[in-house]
């Protein structure tokens, strides 16, 4: 018998009509059984500052660290910027490992995917973010890799992914992430 597995999603973007937030929402609606989403915004997390760390830690800092201690996995979406991860996703990510030993991000299982509007898909994003996860000892899934090329194309006006093979890339990310997350904890699968 496995217990269900709970994982925190954030993006990258913080823009109302962003494609990877559109992702991200996509992926509620297409969980496997036994596995819950919990979206988490990243718009009031202020600049990492050191001094602002040592006068105390601001509250939406504390509690996006409360929130990614409390799920068993992480589900990021980025774009790519500059063929990087954006600086409000880097950012986020620097605060939430602060200080190292209590870093909640340590031994965390992770999935990542993101959407451009070009022929990349954010492929080399997505390489940047694997590389911030080997100090942040955070356990990222190698495979399926899930690149949204020509954004555009497969979402409809109100940010609905429309896109059939995109939709069954996700599920099968979702599934292999329940998978690892179990792998991991010593569990056997299911399925
Ligand atoms: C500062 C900046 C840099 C960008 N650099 C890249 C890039 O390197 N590669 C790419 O495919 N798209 C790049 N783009 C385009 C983004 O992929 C596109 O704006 C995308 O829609 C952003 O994601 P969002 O819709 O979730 O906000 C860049 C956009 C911005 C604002």
């Amino acid at each position: 018998m496995t217990t269900p597995i709970h994982v925190l999603g954030f993006s990258g973007s913080l823009r109302k009509a962003s494609y990877n937030a559109a992702l991200l929402r996509a992926a509620a609606e297409l969980l496997p059984e036994k596995m819950s989403l919990e979206i988490f915004d990243l718009s009031p997390i202020p600049l990492y500052n050191n001094d602002i760390e040592v006068a105390g830690v601001p509250e939406a800092v504390q509690n996006f660290k409360a929130r990614i201690k409390a799920a068993e996995a992480l589900l990021i979406v980025t774009p790519e910027y500059n063929y990087s991860i954006p600086g409000v996703l880097k950012n986020a990510i620097d605060w939430a490992s602060r200080p190292p030993r209590e870093s909640p991000l340590s031994g965390k299982p992770l999935a990542m995917m993101g959407a451009s509007g070009g022929a990349s898909g954010t492929m080399r994003a997505q390489m940047h973010l694997r590389q911030v996860c080997v100090f942040t000892n955070m356990l990222p899934l190698n495979k399926p890799e899930v690149y949204v090329t020509k954004a555009a194309e497969k979402f409809d006006a109100e940010g609905r992914l429309t896109d059939e093979a995109t939709r069954q890339r996700i599920r099968e990310l979702l599934t292999a992430l329940r998978d690892w997350t179990r792998k991991l904890r010593g569990e056997a699968n299911e399925f």
